[in-house]
């Protein structure tokens, strides 16, 4: 029996659709379990690329059954384009299941992020997610099953609803609003072409361990976007890290085997924030342009900088970290030296716990650990053993800054570009 968590260890964009991808070969069930179309996976099979928004990566292997649980916010018009892109390049979308209990993402939550994000400066992706999750919370939202229920009801309650956006786009910020019906029968098409896929996902994964299967949960943005544990306010709005997987699939901490963290081998960070390792001279550039740094989802550039094991342990706490997959090594091939922020320096101290708030975040000098670059070309490696001594010496640093082993290494973004040292499923 193996149930694995991936997360991302940092500000998301690790890479993890790749080693999902990679891992999915090996896993009979795949699950997203939060955040929704912010999150964007490009999976490279036979030299083709794959975007998936909400879709789990594990869609591209037609034995894997890919749910969608309760945690993800779901905008059905996306998951309409993924699955009919998917099937015009030959890939059966039949094994994808979706929760009935998953709040909707509505053209309104989209439009209020967009408008608030102008004031907020979060840079969001503009997907309606934290509007979206604010009226999960606020109990104001609505679930995919309520389309389904007492028709009559849903629809007075939706009317009103709409009307309350309205006021807040017409009113407060002069935009104009939507139209009720319209927008019912947007939805109420959407739910009917997706009506095959519907199901309670958190008795499909409970079914699933409990028979033994190997069920992968894929985490989607990373630990310092999480909601709680992130670097507030410049988050996403959901449980980023291991913990979201129980409430956002609807199973018990004690199902949990392994949490796998994915490292991209430097930091990168889309969007507004503190990066007390950001780099703005030409390693930051030859980071972003090497490792094609530009965001899957929204096409912004990436801020790019050197890997940061503060981070990495507090990631490694945070979700209870098992294994390491570490990614993009290839990206720092050609650098002479490396470096690893091992501390922060604030206010003339060292301080080696991730801060809790942004404006000490913000003074935090980063404390460095030089080594030597591998200047050699990692891309057809394909054991451990075969790494250049440096890059070994790179990992083997990781592994004993975060107390954490490595299982994977990526050398490319293809499938077979990955150096396997300890199997995830067993
Ligand atoms: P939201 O999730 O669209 O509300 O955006 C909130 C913050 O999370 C912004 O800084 C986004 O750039 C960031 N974010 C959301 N999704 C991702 C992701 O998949 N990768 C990296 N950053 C993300």
């Amino acid at each position: 029996m193996a149930a694995v968590v991936l997360v991302g260890a940092q500000w998301g964009d690790e890479g993890k659709g790749k080693i999902t991808d990679f891992l999915a070969e090996k896993a009979d069930c795949v699950v997203r379990y939060q955040g929704g179309s912010n999150a964007g996976h490009t999976v490279e099979v036979k030299n083709e690329k794959f975007m998936l928004h909400l879709i789990p990566s594990g869609i591209l292997n037609p034995d894997t059954l890919c749910i969608i649980g309760n945690g993800v916010v779901v905008d059905m018009q996306e998951v309409i384009e993924e699955i009919k892109g998917l099937q015009k390049r030959g890939i059966d979308t039949a094994n994808l299941r979706i929760s009935l209990r998953a709040p909707l993402v509505i053209p309104y939550h989209k439009k209020i992020d967009a408008v608030e994000d102008r004031s907020s400066r979060i840079g969001t992706t503009q997907r309606g997610i934290g509007p979206a999750y604010a009226d999960k919370i606020n109990r104001t939202g609505f679930r995919i099953c309520d389309l389904l229920a007492d028709r009559n009801f849903f629809k007075e309650q939706f009317k009103r609803q709409v009307e309350n956006k309205n006021w807040i786009l017409e009113e407060l910020y002069g935009e104009t609003g939507f139209n009720p019906q319209e927008l019912l029968a947007q939805l109420m098409n959407q739910v009917e072409v997706l009506r095959p896929y519907l199901a309670d996902t958190s008795y499909l994964v409970y079914r699933a361990i409990q028979e033994g299967h190997k069920v992968l949960f894929e985490g989607a943005q990373g630990t310092l976007l999480d909601i709680d544990h992130g670097t507030y306010p410049y988050v996403t709005s959901s449980s980023a890290t291991a913990g979201g997987a129980c409430t956002g699939v609807g199973i018990g901490p004690t199902s949990i085997n392994r949490v796998l963290g994915v490292v991209k081998a430097y930091t990168t960070r889309v969007g507004e924030g503190p990066f007390p390792t950001e780099l703005h001279d030409n390693v930051g550039i030859l980071l972003r342009e090497r490792g094609a740094e530009f965001g899957t989802t929204t096409g912004r550039t990436r801020r790019c900088g050197w890997l940061d094991a503060v981070i990495l342990r507090y990631a490694a706490r945070i979700n209870g970290l098992t294994d390491l997959a570490i990614t993009k090594l290839d990206v720092l091939d050609s650098l002479p030296t490396v470096k690893i922020c091992v501390a922060y320096r604030y206010k003339g101290t060292l301080i080696y716990e991730f801060p809790e708030s942004g404006s000490i975040l913000k003074q935090c000098e980063p404390e460095y650990l030089e080594l030597a670059g591998w200047q050699q070309d990692l891309s057809k490696i394909t054991a451990y053993e075969k790494l250049p001594a440096q890059a070994r010496a790179y990992v083997e640093k990781i592994e004993e800054l975060t107390g954490i082993k490595q299982a994977l290494i990526a050398v490319g973004p293809q499938r077979k570009q990955t150096i396997i040292t300890r199997t995830v499923f067993d």
